[in-house]
């Protein structure tokens, strides 16, 4: 992947499928992190990487609104020797060296795990002494990175404008290149089984899903305008705080599905299963079934 796109592509991912991660994979992931820049060089991170249910589990309630780290597939900590770094540089290497180090060490972890189609999120609100006990760490962690497949790519957080942040002095020679941010693409999802799966507060908007198992899926506070659904299993899904206005479903199970406040304002069904839907307390004024608009 070029790196403006990766840049674009990662995100904060707190929402993960559960699909583990292989020993390459993860081999990778700590490739890119020791590659880093340090102070020195002097490489002050150790990671320790936790799999397993069990293990990552221990870690949720030491972690600040931790519960959504028990789906992650693997977690890094990355801790640091506070005497050796003491003793090599003072202070300044404790204080400052060794957080700056992790803190380039944890993006090269994110950039290659969404360099790989992983995600995950920087974590630093944690209890640094319970963690170090849970885990059996030797050194005193900096920075947790807990990692997995996303089940959903979230749209990309606001930024401060650049003008708020950036004081030049002096200036630049001008040029006539525009380095210009890509466009960002749609959400896609296709071939995927996501049965009984829980999704939260996400911005979905045109996004494309063919061939998905999303039964008895849970959905809550999504916006899904403008999306296309082709051949997907939504039975029994429950749906709230919905926007699904300007959808098109094709193919669409949707048997014993439930809706609360749902938008589907010029949606268009085709081939779906509609049997027996219940619409109570929504605001309709016609429907057009098979060409013929029915106003009510
Ligand atoms: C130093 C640092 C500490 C962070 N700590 C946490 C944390 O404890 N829990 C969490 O959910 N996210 C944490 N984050 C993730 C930020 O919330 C996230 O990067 C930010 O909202 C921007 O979103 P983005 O990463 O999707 O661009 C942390 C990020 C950084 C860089």
């Amino acid at each position: 992947m070029e790196f403006k796109e990766l840049l674009y592509k990662r995100r904060s991912i707190r929402s993960f499928t559960g699909e583990k991660m292989t020993r390459t994979q993860l081999e990778y992931i700590l490739e890119a992190a020791a590659r880093a820049p340090s102070a020195c060089n002097y490489q002050s991170w150790h990671f320790t990487v936790i799999v397993g249910d069990e293990n990552i589990a221990k870690l949720c309630p030491e972690v600040y609104r931790g519960e959504w780290i028990r789906n992650a597939s693997a977690v890094i900590a990355v801790s640091v020797d506070d005497e050796k770094i003491t003793e090599r540089f003072g202070d300044r290497g404790r204080d400052l060296f060794a957080l700056q180090d992790t803190a380039c060490a944890m993006n090269n972890i994110l950039m290659a795990a969404a360099d790989i189609g992983f995600g995950g999120c920087f974590i630093g609100a944690f209890d640094e002494d319970k963690c170090r006990e849970v885990l059996g760490l030797k050194y005193r962690p900096v920075a947790i990175a807990a990692l997995g497949r996303p089940t959903a790519e979230p749209a990309l957080r606001e930024r401060k404008p650049m003008n708020e942040v950036v004081d030049w002095i002096g200036e630049p020679i001008e040029d006539e290149n525009d380095i210009a941010a890509p466009e960002e693409k749609p959400f896609e999802l296709s071939d995927t089984r996501l049965p009984e799966s829980r999704f939260t507060n996400l911005d979905l908007g045109g996004a494309v899903f063919n061939d998905v198992n999303l039964g008895g899926a849970k959905f809550n506070n999504i916006n899904l305008s403008g999306a296309e659904y082709t051949d997907i299993n939504m039975s029994g899904a429950s749906f709230g705080g919905m926007t699904m206005a300007g959808s098109t479903f094709g193919c669409v199970d949707m048997r014993e599905c439930e809706f609360r406040n749902p938008d589907f304002t010029g949606s268009v069904f085709r081939n779906c299963k509609l049997k027996n839907i219940a619409i109570e307390d929504c605001e309709i004024d016609s429907i057009t079934v098979d060409g013929k608009r029915i106003e009510l």
